[in-house]
C-alpha cells in the first residue's frame, strides 16, 4: 500500500510517499526561508508559501519515489493542531487528490504523526508507552496506550519547549528557528555557568512551565551584558532538559512502562537525546526516538500515521475540515485543562 503524506500545519510544506505503513520511498520538505527575517512564522506569508510549494512537492515526492500519482492507494492529511490556513490548504489539496483519484482519505493529527515517526526507523512500536511530544507548539507528556489511542498524563502551563528556544534565540540574536542554533551553540558553553531555574521539577505533576525560565535568561543577559551567549545557551538548554529528561523518566517509572517515545521537532535536541538515552539506560528502559530530520515537520510521519488509520479502517468524509486546535484525546485541550495552582505560578 502507497500512502501519500501531506504536511502543511506550520511553515513546512511536507510531502511523502510511504510503502506499507513504514517504508519511506521519498520524503520531500519544502522548507520555507521567508520567515527568518521575521523572527518567527508569519501565518498568512506561511499559508500563501503552501499553495506555491505543494503541488511541486507531491510531483517531486513521485518521482523520487518512481512512481505515478495514480499509483498512490490512499491519502493522508495533517488537520491539526497548526495553523488554520496553513492546514486548510493541505487539507483541500487532500481532498482535491482523493477525489481526483477516487482514493481514501484520512486525516492525521499532528502530534500523533510525530510519534508515529518512530515506526520509520524501528518498527511496530512496543506498547503501551511514556510518549513525549516536544515541538514548536507543543510539551505533551503521554501514555500511547495502543495504535492511535493516547492518554495525557502532563502538558506545559505556559510556552512549549520549541517555543522557548526560539524566544531565547531571538533574546541572544541568534535567528530562526532557533532551536537548532542554541543546540549548536551550547556545545561550546558551560552548562553549569549560571545556574537557570528549574520550574515544576519537584511539584508532583507531569506538568511542565517555561515562562519562567525564559525571563529569567532574559532578565540575566540584560543585567550582564558580557556573558558569554554560548553560556547561556548551554545553562538554558540544561535547565530545560533537566526537568524533561526527570519528569519522563519519572513518568515511565510511575507507570510501570518499560518503553519512552520521544518525538517533535525538539526531540532533535542533542542534548535531549543524549541525557534523555543515558537516563533511560540506567533506569531499565528502552527509548525510541527518529533520527533528528523525521523529528521536525515531515511528511512521512504523516503517512506513516495515515496507513495506520487506514489499516484500522478509518476514513474521512469529503467535508474534511481542518481544526486549529485539534486535541490529541478528545477534551483535552492545547494547554493543560486545570488552571495552574497558586504555588506552580509562584514557582514559574
Ligand atoms: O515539530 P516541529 O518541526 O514543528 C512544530 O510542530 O512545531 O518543531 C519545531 C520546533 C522549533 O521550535 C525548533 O526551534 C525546534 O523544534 N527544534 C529544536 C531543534 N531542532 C528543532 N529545538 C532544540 N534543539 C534542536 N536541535
Ligand atoms: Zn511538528
Amino acid at each position: 500500500m502507497l500512502v501519500l503524506g501531506i504536511e502543511t500545519s506550520c511553515d513546512e510544506t511536507g510531502i511523502a510517499v510511504v510503502e506499507d505503513g513504514r517504508m519511506v520511498r521519498s520524503n520531500v520538505v519544502a522548507a520555507q526561508d521567508l520567515h527568518a527575517r521575521y523572527g518567527g512564522v508569519v501565518p498568512e506569508v506561511a499559508s500563501r508559501a503552501h499553495v506555491d510549494l505543494l503541488h511541486p512537492a507531491v510531483e517531486e515526492a513521485c518521482a523520487l519515489a518512481g512512481i505515478h500519482l495514480r499509483d498512490i492507494d490512499g491519502i493522508a492529511v495533517t488537520i491539526g493542531p497548526g495553523l488554520a490556513g496553513s492546514l486548510l490548504v493541505g487539507v483541500a489539496a487532500a481532498k482535491g487528490y482523493s477525489f481526483a483519484l477516487d482514493r481514501p482519505l484520512v486525516g492525521v493529527n499532528h502530534l500523533a504523526a510525530h510519534v508515529y515517526a518512530c515506526v520509520i526507523e524501528h518498527g511496530t512500536l512496543p506498547l503501551p508507552a511514556a510518549t513525549f511530544v516536544v515541538s514548536g507548539g507543543h510539551t505533551s507528556l503521554l501514555v500511547m496506550e495502543a495504535d492511535g489511542s493516547f492518554r495525557v498524563l502532563g502538558q506545559t502551563i505556559d510556552d512549549a519547549a520549541g517555543e522557548a528556544y526560539d524566544k531565547v534565540a531571538r533574546v541572544l540574536g541568534l535567528g530562526y528557528p532557533g532551536g537548532p542554533l542554541i543546540d549548536e551553540l551550547a556545545r561550546q558553553g558551560d552548562p553549569t555557568a549560571i545556574d537557570f531555574p528549574r520550574s515544576l521539577l519537584h511539584d508532583g505533576t507531569w506538568d511542565f512551565s517555561l515562562s519562567g525560565l525564559k525571563t529569567a535568561v532574559l532578565r540575566h543577559v540584560q543585567r550582564n551584558p558580557g556573558v558569554k551567549p554560548a553560556d547561556v545557551a548551554a545553562a538554558f538548554q540544561e535547565a530545560v532538559v533537566d526537568v524533561q529528561v526527570a519528569k519522563v523518566v519519572g513518568a515511565a517509572i510511575k507507570e510501570g512502562l518499560d518503553t519512552v517515545l520521544l518525538a517533535g521537532g525538539v526531540a532533535a535536541n542533542s542534548r535531549l537525546r543524549a541525557r534523555m538515552a543515558a537516563e533511560a539506560d540506567s533506569a531499565g528502559l528502552r527509548l525510541l526516538v527518529p533520527s533528528p530530520a523525521l523529528c521536525t515537520d515531515n511528511g512521512a510521519m504523516v503517512a506513516v500515521a495515515g496507513s495506520f488509520a487506514l489499516e484500522r479502517g478509518e476514513r474521512s468524509a469529503p467535508d474534511l475540515d481542518a481544526d486549529p486546535n485539534l486535541p490529541l484525546v478528545p477534551g483535552v485541550g492545547r494547554r493543560a485543562a486545570r488552571r495552574p495552582s497558586r504555588r506552580q505560578r509562584r514557582q514559574a
